[in-house]
């Protein structure tokens, strides 16, 4: 399903090049769920990015569902995550200025696809939000806008469903609602789930665990902070 090799990240900066990504090499199975795990800056919301089709690659092979995504254009690319891809954010993403089912049906909208609003409605539904269709963001708690994000990113039924730290804003017993219809889309529908996260019980959920070091993955523990800053500060000289 995922089949990274050797794939390298470099973003210019106002400080000059910055290496992110350094010689990745990633596979993940079809209908799998996989945590990737790591230190804050290592690079895990930038391999997210590169396997959603939202950055793209400086070096390496990056195939995702049998597209080699280093050879899309933008339009492509775009294609192939309206087609393919739902992304769910840390900090959800919703438009303030739509409703909740405005929302969920605008991937649906921009791909020109047919019952819009009637397949939001089904997915807002099966999230528990029946009676909030016509809510703003700001009108919705964070729980309740994380589940119109998780629609959102249902709604275009994606084989890949990228989440990145899905919990990260809300309270314990808010986030495992989330966690729980996290996995039970996943499990309805087999799609592959690439799951951010800095929770540990989290992370165990998924059937596989990836750990992020500085910009490389291994599927060793993290070594201890300081070993880290201190390669950082021997690989900046
Ligand atoms: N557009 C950019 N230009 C330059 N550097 C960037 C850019 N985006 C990210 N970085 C740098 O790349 C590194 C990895 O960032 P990334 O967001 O992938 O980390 P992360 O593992 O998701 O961290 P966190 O757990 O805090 O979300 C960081 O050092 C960050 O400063
Ligand atoms: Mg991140």
């Amino acid at each position: 399903m995922i089949d990274l090799s050797d794939v390298h990240l470099e973003l210019e900066s106002r400080a000059g090049k910055v290496h992110i990504l350094k010689g990745i090499d990633f596979q993940v199975a079809s209908g799998t769920s996989t945590s990737l795990v790591g230190a804050s800056g290592s690079g895990k919301s930038s391999l997210l990015a590169i396997i959603g089709g939202i950055e793209k690659a400086t070096r390496g092979s990056v195939r995702v569902d049998g597209v080699e995504l280093t050879d899309c254009d933008e339009d492509e690319l775009a294609l192939f995550r309206r087609e393919r891809v739902g992304i769910i954010f840390q900090s959800f993403h919703l438009i303030p200025t739509m409703t909740a089912i405005e929302n969920v049906a605008l991937p649906l909208e921009l791909a020109g696809g047919a019952r819009a609003s009637e397949r939001a409605r089904e997915r807002l539904a099966e999230l528990g939000l029946a009676d909030r269709l016509t809510h703003y963001p700001g009108q919705l708690s964070g729980g309740e806008q994380q589940r119109v994000a998780l629609a959102r990113a249902l709604v275009n039924d994606p084989i890949l469903l990228l989440a990145d730290e899905p919990t990260g804003n809300l309270d314990s017993r808010t986030g495992a609602q989330i966690v729980e219809l996290l996995f039970s889309a996943q499990r309805a529908r087999s799609t592959t789930l690439l799951l951010v996260t800095h929770d540990a019980t989290l992370a165990d959920l998924c059937d596989t665990k990836a750990v992020m070091t500085d910009g490389r993955l291994d599927a060793a523990p993290a070594e201890p902070a300081d070993m880290r800053s201190e390669r950082a500060t021997a690989d900046a000289s």
